[in-house]
């Protein structure tokens, strides 16, 4: 079976704010400024227990914008996503249970690699778009380099210390289709509901993307 393609749900050269929301209110007007920005997906985590209701409310309220859920570890948490609206699932890293629930859904699912035996891996299980984290961690552009190198047929998704300094790095490689991070909405900005500096940073961020596309 063809694996739906995460990169055929982004926007091209895509940068992907990762969420991590502690309320469910915060949910929708913090879509409504990252998308008022110009950026064109979300990825809500799933390590809060506001995660996956927050990921159902900014589905609802952006039903053309792809919300996707951050950080499944479970398999449980797939089905439960995909429930909720999420559009794309990204883990930071793969086992087999996780391997065989992404395998069978209609929706694209990243798995994280940071070593070429991990990339090797989920290849193996049939993902040819992975997630390299944590990515300034594990090495940065300079690593990824290396690796994708000598995998002409795997697209990459840094993230993990990634910011608008280093973005432009990571996208410049023509095997990274899309990078996410936090950057762009500060938990200090989301707690004290500071929706316009979220948008302009949201803003600065997606200028990297098409700059870069
Ligand atoms: C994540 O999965 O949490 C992302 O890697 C975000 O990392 P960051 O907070 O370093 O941007």
């Amino acid at each position: 079976m063809t694996r739906p393609s995460t990169r055929a749900v982004l926007p091209r050269n895509a940068v992907i704010p990762v969420i991590t929301v502690d309320r469910v209110d915060q949910a929708v007007p913090l879509a409504d400024a990252l998308i008022a920005g110009g950026l064109g997906a979300i990825e809500v985590t799933l390590r809060t227990d506001a995660g996956l209701p927050a990921l159902a409310a900014m589905a609802a309220a952006h039903p053309t914008v792809p919300i996707g859920a951050g950080t499944v570890v479970t398999a449980d948490q797939i089905a439960a996503a995909v429930d909720a609206g999420a559009a794309f699932l990204v883990s930071p890293g793969l086992t087999d249970p996780l391997a065989e629930a992404g395998r069978a859904m209609a929706v694209p699912f990243l798995p994280g690699v940071a070593t070429a035996t991990e990339v090797m891996r989920a290849r193996d299980h049939g993902f040819t778009e992975v997630k390299f984290f944590p990515a300034e961690i594990a090495g940065g552009a300079r690593a990824l380099t290396g690796l994708a190198a000598v995998f002409p047929d795997m697209g990459f998704c840094p993230t993990g210390g990634i910011t608008a300094d280093n973005a432009p790095a990571y996208l410049a490689l023509d095997a990274v289709f899309a990078v996410g991070g936090s950057w762009m909405a500060p938990k200090a900005a989301v707690e004290r509901g500071d929706w316009q500096a979220i948008r302009d940073l949201a803003a600065a961020a997606a200028r990297i993307g098409e700059i870069t596309a």
